[in-house]
Protein backbone atom coordinates (compact mmCIF):
# COMPACT_ATOMS: atom_id res chain seq x y z
CA UNK A 1 0.00 0.00 0.00
CA UNK A 2 1.11 3.30 -1.10
CA UNK A 3 0.84 6.43 1.45
CA UNK A 4 1.40 9.88 0.68
CA UNK A 5 2.07 12.34 4.05
CA UNK A 6 1.51 15.99 4.24
CA UNK A 7 3.77 17.16 7.05
CA UNK A 8 7.34 16.14 7.69
CA UNK A 9 8.01 17.57 11.14
CA UNK A 10 7.78 16.18 14.38
CA UNK A 11 4.62 13.40 14.06
CA UNK A 12 5.52 13.07 9.94
CA UNK A 13 9.35 12.23 10.57
CA UNK A 14 8.28 9.29 13.55
CA UNK A 15 5.95 8.18 10.96
CA UNK A 16 8.53 7.77 8.16
CA UNK A 17 10.88 6.56 10.55
CA UNK A 18 8.82 3.62 12.22
CA UNK A 19 7.71 2.83 8.72
CA UNK A 20 11.13 1.69 7.49
CA UNK A 21 11.84 0.78 11.15
CA UNK A 22 8.91 -1.81 11.09
CA UNK A 23 8.74 -2.85 7.66
CA UNK A 24 8.97 -6.65 8.17
CA UNK A 25 6.52 -6.60 11.64
CA UNK A 26 3.88 -4.34 9.55
CA UNK A 27 3.93 -6.60 6.44
CA UNK A 28 3.12 -9.18 8.51
CA UNK A 29 0.04 -8.07 10.79
CA UNK A 30 -1.51 -6.48 7.36
CA UNK A 31 -0.36 -8.99 4.22
CA UNK A 32 1.13 -5.92 2.25
CA UNK A 33 4.39 -3.41 2.39
CA UNK A 34 3.64 -0.06 3.75
CA UNK A 35 5.63 2.60 1.41
CA UNK A 36 5.71 6.10 1.82
CA UNK A 37 5.71 7.16 -1.63
CA UNK A 38 5.22 11.09 -1.51
CA UNK A 39 5.76 14.00 1.09
CA UNK A 40 4.21 17.38 0.94
CA UNK A 41 6.34 19.99 2.71
CA UNK A 42 6.69 23.78 2.70
CA UNK A 43 9.87 23.98 2.93
CA UNK A 44 11.75 21.06 0.17
CA UNK A 45 15.35 22.60 1.34
CA UNK A 46 14.75 21.90 5.04
CA UNK A 47 17.23 19.89 7.17
CA UNK A 48 15.60 16.91 8.59
CA UNK A 49 16.38 14.48 11.12
CA UNK A 50 14.76 11.85 9.70
CA UNK A 51 15.56 11.80 5.99
CA UNK A 52 12.88 10.40 3.93
CA UNK A 53 13.04 7.04 2.18
CA UNK A 54 14.91 6.14 -0.92
CA UNK A 55 12.47 7.04 -3.59
CA UNK A 56 9.87 9.19 -1.67
CA UNK A 57 8.90 11.90 -3.69
CA UNK A 58 9.34 15.44 -1.58
CA UNK A 59 7.93 18.51 -3.10
CA UNK A 60 6.00 21.67 -2.04
CA UNK A 61 4.04 21.28 -4.89
CA UNK A 62 0.40 19.85 -3.87
CA UNK A 63 -0.20 19.22 -8.07
CA UNK A 64 2.80 17.00 -7.89
CA UNK A 65 2.59 15.19 -4.56
CA UNK A 66 -0.97 14.02 -5.81
CA UNK A 67 0.24 12.73 -8.58
CA UNK A 68 -0.89 14.77 -11.40
CA UNK A 69 2.08 16.78 -11.37
CA UNK A 70 5.14 16.82 -14.41
CA UNK A 71 7.78 14.20 -13.92
CA UNK A 72 11.21 14.66 -13.59
CA UNK A 73 12.80 16.41 -10.62
CA UNK A 74 10.85 19.69 -11.38
CA UNK A 75 10.86 22.93 -9.37
CA UNK A 76 9.80 22.67 -5.50
CA UNK A 77 10.82 18.62 -6.03
CA UNK A 78 13.92 17.23 -3.89
CA UNK A 79 16.24 14.94 -6.44
CA UNK A 80 14.95 11.84 -4.14
CA UNK A 81 12.27 10.77 -6.41
CA UNK A 82 10.59 11.52 -9.70
CA UNK A 83 7.53 11.02 -11.35
CA UNK A 84 3.80 11.44 -9.85
CA UNK A 85 3.73 9.63 -7.05
CA UNK A 86 0.22 8.38 -6.52
CA UNK A 87 -0.80 6.80 -3.23
CA UNK A 88 -3.92 5.11 -1.82
CA UNK A 89 -3.75 6.42 1.77
CA UNK A 90 -3.18 9.92 2.48
CA UNK A 91 -1.70 10.87 5.86
CA UNK A 92 -2.02 14.33 6.96
CA UNK A 93 0.48 15.15 9.68
CA UNK A 94 0.53 18.96 8.85
CA UNK A 95 -1.74 20.93 11.16
CA UNK A 96 -3.87 24.30 10.05
CA UNK A 97 -7.58 23.79 9.05
CA UNK A 98 -8.74 25.32 5.94
CA UNK A 99 -5.68 24.47 3.55
CA UNK A 100 -5.59 20.67 5.13
CA UNK A 101 -8.94 20.49 4.48
CA UNK A 102 -8.64 21.04 1.22
CA UNK A 103 -5.92 18.24 0.15
CA UNK A 104 -8.39 15.80 2.78
CA UNK A 105 -11.59 16.72 0.59
CA UNK A 106 -9.50 16.39 -2.38
CA UNK A 107 -7.82 12.78 -1.31
CA UNK A 108 -11.34 11.53 0.09
CA UNK A 109 -12.95 12.65 -3.19
CA UNK A 110 -10.54 10.81 -5.08
CA UNK A 111 -11.58 7.47 -3.36
CA UNK A 112 -8.09 7.37 -1.33
CA UNK A 113 -8.19 6.52 2.84
CA UNK A 114 -7.35 9.39 5.14
CA UNK A 115 -5.34 9.17 8.10
CA UNK A 116 -4.82 12.19 10.10
CA UNK A 117 -3.40 13.78 13.60
CA UNK A 118 -5.40 16.85 13.21
CA UNK A 119 -7.49 18.00 16.52
CA UNK A 120 -8.96 21.28 14.80
CA UNK A 121 -9.57 19.87 11.54
CA UNK A 122 -11.68 16.70 12.97
CA UNK A 123 -13.27 18.55 15.57
CA UNK A 124 -14.33 21.90 13.04
CA UNK A 125 -15.24 19.44 9.60
CA UNK A 126 -15.59 15.66 10.70
CA UNK A 127 -18.93 15.16 10.29
CA UNK A 128 -18.69 16.58 6.79
CA UNK A 129 -15.61 14.46 6.28
CA UNK A 130 -16.71 11.20 7.33
CA UNK A 131 -19.82 11.57 5.60
CA UNK A 132 -17.99 12.76 2.24
CA UNK A 133 -15.53 8.90 3.06
CA UNK A 134 -18.54 7.26 3.56
CA UNK A 135 -20.15 8.25 0.18
CA UNK A 136 -16.83 7.11 -1.33
CA UNK A 137 -16.34 3.65 -0.12
CA UNK A 138 -13.03 4.75 1.98
CA UNK A 139 -11.75 5.18 5.91
CA UNK A 140 -11.09 8.54 7.84
CA UNK A 141 -9.49 7.21 10.70
CA UNK A 142 -7.99 10.39 13.36
CA UNK A 143 -6.29 8.18 16.44
CA UNK A 144 -3.88 10.80 16.81
CA UNK A 145 -6.06 13.53 17.13
CA UNK A 146 -6.99 12.98 20.45
CA UNK A 147 -4.43 12.00 23.79
CA UNK A 148 -1.42 11.57 20.79
CA UNK A 149 -0.60 7.76 21.77
CA UNK A 150 -3.44 6.93 23.83
CA UNK A 151 -6.13 4.56 21.73
CA UNK A 152 -9.22 6.15 22.83
CA UNK A 153 -11.18 6.76 19.80
CA UNK A 154 -10.55 3.16 19.18
CA UNK A 155 -11.80 2.40 22.51
CA UNK A 156 -15.04 4.05 21.86
CA UNK A 157 -15.67 3.30 18.51
CA UNK A 158 -14.66 -0.27 18.70
CA UNK A 159 -13.96 -1.98 22.14
CA UNK A 160 -16.54 0.08 24.46
CA UNK A 161 -19.35 0.38 21.55
CA UNK A 162 -21.30 -2.14 23.30
CA UNK A 163 -22.27 0.23 25.90
CA UNK A 164 -24.49 4.07 26.30
CA UNK A 165 -21.92 5.66 27.52
CA UNK A 166 -23.02 8.08 30.62
CA UNK A 167 -19.57 10.25 30.60
CA UNK A 168 -16.19 10.79 29.21
CA UNK A 169 -13.62 13.02 30.93
CA UNK A 170 -9.71 13.24 30.96
CA UNK A 171 -6.28 15.50 30.95
CA UNK A 172 -5.83 15.90 27.30
CA UNK A 173 -3.75 18.21 27.53
CA UNK A 174 0.08 17.67 28.49
CA UNK A 175 1.28 21.24 28.76
CA UNK A 176 -1.63 22.24 31.52
CA UNK A 177 -1.53 19.16 33.45
CA UNK A 178 2.67 20.06 33.09
CA UNK A 179 2.19 23.53 34.49
CA UNK A 180 -0.25 22.49 37.12
CA UNK A 181 1.72 19.59 38.50
CA UNK A 182 4.98 21.34 38.29
CA UNK A 183 3.40 24.84 40.15
CA UNK A 184 2.14 22.81 42.75
CA UNK A 185 4.94 20.65 44.22
CA UNK A 186 8.16 23.62 43.69
CA UNK A 187 5.69 26.42 44.39
CA UNK A 188 6.63 28.66 41.66
CA UNK A 189 4.39 31.35 39.35
CA UNK A 190 2.40 30.07 36.60
CA UNK A 191 4.74 32.81 34.68
CA UNK A 192 8.22 31.30 36.10
CA UNK A 193 6.85 27.54 35.02
CA UNK A 194 5.53 28.70 31.71
CA UNK A 195 9.00 30.19 31.10
CA UNK A 196 10.76 27.22 31.58
CA UNK A 197 8.10 24.59 29.80
CA UNK A 198 8.73 27.11 26.52
CA UNK A 199 12.43 26.65 27.50
CA UNK A 200 12.02 22.47 27.50
CA UNK A 201 9.66 22.68 24.48
CA UNK A 202 6.89 21.19 26.44
CA UNK A 203 5.08 24.58 25.74
CA UNK A 204 4.93 26.80 22.46
CA UNK A 205 5.97 30.30 22.04
CA UNK A 206 2.76 31.35 21.77
CA UNK A 207 0.81 28.51 24.20
CA UNK A 208 -2.67 30.13 24.09
CA UNK A 209 -4.30 27.29 22.29
CA UNK A 210 -3.16 25.44 25.13
CA UNK A 211 -3.74 27.22 28.34
CA UNK A 212 -6.82 28.78 27.36
CA UNK A 213 -8.38 25.35 27.15
CA UNK A 214 -8.85 25.57 23.41
CA UNK A 215 -6.73 22.36 22.37
CA UNK A 216 -8.87 20.21 25.20
CA UNK A 217 -12.23 21.59 23.80
CA UNK A 218 -11.31 20.75 20.50
CA UNK A 219 -10.29 17.40 21.49
CA UNK A 220 -13.64 16.33 23.93
CA UNK A 221 -15.67 17.50 21.06
CA UNK A 222 -14.24 14.35 19.24
CA UNK A 223 -14.52 12.03 21.68
CA UNK A 224 -18.04 13.50 22.57
CA UNK A 225 -19.40 13.11 18.76
CA UNK A 226 -18.26 9.79 18.62
CA UNK A 227 -19.64 8.73 21.61
CA UNK A 228 -23.21 10.84 21.83
CA UNK A 229 -23.89 10.52 18.07
CA UNK A 230 -24.54 14.12 17.01
CA UNK A 231 -20.86 16.03 16.01
CA UNK A 232 -20.08 18.89 18.27
CA UNK A 233 -17.45 20.98 17.47
CA UNK A 234 -14.68 22.56 19.41
CA UNK A 235 -16.82 26.11 19.61
CA UNK A 236 -20.28 24.38 21.55
CA UNK A 237 -17.95 23.34 24.58
CA UNK A 238 -18.27 25.69 27.40
CA UNK A 239 -13.96 26.09 27.73
CA UNK A 240 -12.04 28.13 30.53
CA UNK A 241 -8.40 28.11 30.84
CA UNK A 242 -5.61 27.97 33.40
CA UNK A 243 -4.30 30.99 33.05
CA UNK A 244 -5.69 32.42 36.04
CA UNK A 245 -4.52 29.62 38.58
CA UNK A 246 -2.16 30.32 41.36
CA UNK A 247 0.03 27.89 43.60
CA UNK A 248 -2.38 29.49 46.16
CA UNK A 249 -5.21 27.45 44.56
CA UNK A 250 -3.57 24.29 43.34
CA UNK A 251 -1.98 24.31 47.29
CA UNK A 252 -5.67 24.97 48.96
CA UNK A 253 -7.12 21.84 47.03
CA UNK A 254 -4.27 19.66 48.06
CA UNK A 255 -5.35 20.73 52.03
CA UNK A 256 -8.41 19.79 51.07
CA UNK A 257 -7.20 16.40 49.98
CA UNK A 258 -8.49 17.55 46.36
CA UNK A 259 -6.58 18.14 43.25
CA UNK A 260 -7.08 21.10 40.38
CA UNK A 261 -6.10 19.84 37.42
CA UNK A 262 -7.73 21.03 33.64
CA UNK A 263 -10.40 18.64 32.71
CA UNK A 264 -12.54 18.53 29.92
CA UNK A 265 -15.94 16.64 30.14
CA UNK A 266 -18.60 15.79 28.13
CA UNK A 267 -21.94 13.83 29.38
CA UNK A 268 -25.77 13.15 28.46
CA UNK A 269 -27.58 16.27 30.11
CA UNK A 270 -30.87 15.84 32.18
CA UNK A 271 -32.70 17.17 29.04
CA UNK A 272 -31.21 14.47 26.83
CA UNK A 273 -28.76 16.88 25.50
CA UNK A 274 -24.88 16.38 25.39
CA UNK A 275 -23.30 19.02 27.48
CA UNK A 276 -19.26 19.47 27.14
CA UNK A 277 -17.04 21.40 29.07
CA UNK A 278 -13.22 22.33 29.69
CA UNK A 279 -11.91 24.25 32.69
CA UNK A 280 -9.81 23.80 36.25
CA UNK A 281 -12.03 21.30 38.21
CA UNK A 282 -11.35 19.79 41.90
CA UNK A 283 -10.63 15.97 41.42
CA UNK A 284 -10.04 13.61 44.74
CA UNK A 285 -6.59 12.76 45.26
CA UNK A 286 -7.23 9.11 44.13
CA UNK A 287 -9.27 10.08 40.71
CA UNK A 288 -7.62 8.35 38.30
CA UNK A 289 -6.89 11.85 35.98
CA UNK A 290 -5.51 13.56 39.94
CA UNK A 291 -2.17 10.96 39.86
CA UNK A 292 -1.01 11.74 36.39
CA UNK A 293 2.69 13.72 36.33
CA UNK A 294 3.81 16.02 34.39
CA UNK A 295 2.78 16.07 31.02
CA UNK A 296 1.03 12.49 30.63
CA UNK A 297 -2.34 11.97 29.39
CA UNK A 298 -5.38 9.91 30.91
CA UNK A 299 -9.01 9.27 29.56
CA UNK A 300 -11.68 8.11 31.80
CA UNK A 301 -14.67 6.78 29.62
CA UNK A 302 -18.03 5.42 32.03
CA UNK A 303 -20.46 3.00 30.09
CA UNK A 304 -23.33 1.60 31.29
CA UNK A 305 -22.15 -1.75 31.16
CA UNK A 306 -18.30 -1.82 31.60
CA UNK A 307 -18.59 0.67 34.34
CA UNK A 308 -15.00 2.80 34.34
CA UNK A 309 -12.50 2.43 32.31
CA UNK A 310 -9.18 4.69 32.37
CA UNK A 311 -6.92 4.90 29.62
CA UNK A 312 -3.18 6.79 30.14
CA UNK A 313 -0.23 7.35 28.36
CA UNK A 314 1.81 9.85 26.08
CA UNK A 315 -0.18 12.26 24.84
CA UNK A 316 2.61 13.84 22.69
CA UNK A 317 5.59 13.50 20.99
CA UNK A 318 6.91 12.02 17.95
CA UNK A 319 6.95 8.30 18.97
CA UNK A 320 3.54 8.00 20.94
CA UNK A 321 2.00 10.11 18.07
CA UNK A 322 3.28 8.33 15.16
CA UNK A 323 2.13 5.28 16.82
CA UNK A 324 -1.42 5.88 16.83
CA UNK A 325 -0.99 7.37 13.24
CA UNK A 326 0.01 4.12 11.99
CA UNK A 327 -1.92 2.15 13.89
CA UNK A 328 -4.38 3.64 11.89
CA UNK A 329 -2.80 2.86 8.36
CA UNK A 330 -1.97 -0.36 9.53
CA UNK A 331 -5.64 -1.16 10.16
CA UNK A 332 -7.07 0.38 6.91
CA UNK A 333 -4.02 -1.79 5.37
CA UNK A 334 -5.91 -4.89 7.25
CA UNK A 335 -9.09 -4.65 5.84
N1 LIG B 1 3.61 17.06 17.97
C1 LIG B 1 2.78 16.29 18.67
O1 LIG B 1 3.14 15.76 19.74
C2 LIG B 1 1.37 16.07 18.21
C3 LIG B 1 0.51 15.25 18.98
C4 LIG B 1 -0.78 14.98 18.51
C5 LIG B 1 -1.21 15.56 17.33
N2 LIG B 1 -0.36 16.38 16.64
C6 LIG B 1 -0.86 16.97 15.40
O2 LIG B 1 -0.07 16.53 14.31
C7 LIG B 1 0.02 17.56 13.32
C8 LIG B 1 1.50 17.84 13.04
O3 LIG B 1 2.14 18.26 14.23
P1 LIG B 1 3.74 18.40 14.30
O4 LIG B 1 4.05 18.65 15.73
O5 LIG B 1 4.40 17.28 13.59
O6 LIG B 1 3.95 19.77 13.49
P2 LIG B 1 5.33 20.37 12.93
O7 LIG B 1 6.49 19.76 13.60
O8 LIG B 1 5.16 21.85 12.98
O9 LIG B 1 5.35 19.91 11.40
C9 LIG B 1 4.40 20.35 10.48
C10 LIG B 1 4.82 19.86 9.10
O10 LIG B 1 3.78 20.17 8.18
C11 LIG B 1 4.30 20.89 7.08
N3 LIG B 1 3.24 21.81 6.68
C12 LIG B 1 2.58 22.71 7.44
N4 LIG B 1 1.61 23.32 6.73
C13 LIG B 1 1.69 22.79 5.49
C14 LIG B 1 0.98 23.01 4.28
N5 LIG B 1 -0.04 23.88 4.22
N6 LIG B 1 1.31 22.28 3.19
C15 LIG B 1 2.30 21.38 3.25
N7 LIG B 1 3.02 21.12 4.36
C16 LIG B 1 2.71 21.83 5.45
C17 LIG B 1 5.56 21.56 7.58
O11 LIG B 1 6.43 21.76 6.49
P3 LIG B 1 7.92 22.39 6.67
O12 LIG B 1 8.67 21.36 7.48
O13 LIG B 1 8.46 22.52 5.31
O14 LIG B 1 7.71 23.68 7.40
C18 LIG B 1 6.09 20.49 8.56
O15 LIG B 1 6.84 19.52 7.87
C19 LIG B 1 -0.77 18.75 13.89
O16 LIG B 1 -2.10 18.68 13.40
C20 LIG B 1 -0.76 18.49 15.38
O17 LIG B 1 -1.86 19.07 16.05
C21 LIG B 1 0.91 16.64 17.03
Amino acid sequence: MRLGMIGYGTVGQGVADLLVKHREVYRARCGQTLDLAAVLVRSVGRTREVEPPEGCVVTDDPERFFGAGSSGGGSGASGRGSGGAGFDVLVEVAGGVETVRGHVERALGDGRHVVTANKSLVSAHGARLLALARDRGVELRFEAAVAGGIPVVGALMHGLMGNAFERIEGVVNGTCNFLLTTMEKTGRSYEEVLREAQRLGYAEADPTMDVSGRDSAEKISILGSLAFGDWMTGDEVETGGIEGVTVGDLRAAVARGRRLRLVARVARAEDGGVRAEVGPRELREDHPLARLDGSANAVTIIGDAVGEVTLSGAGAGRYPTASAVVSDVVAIARG
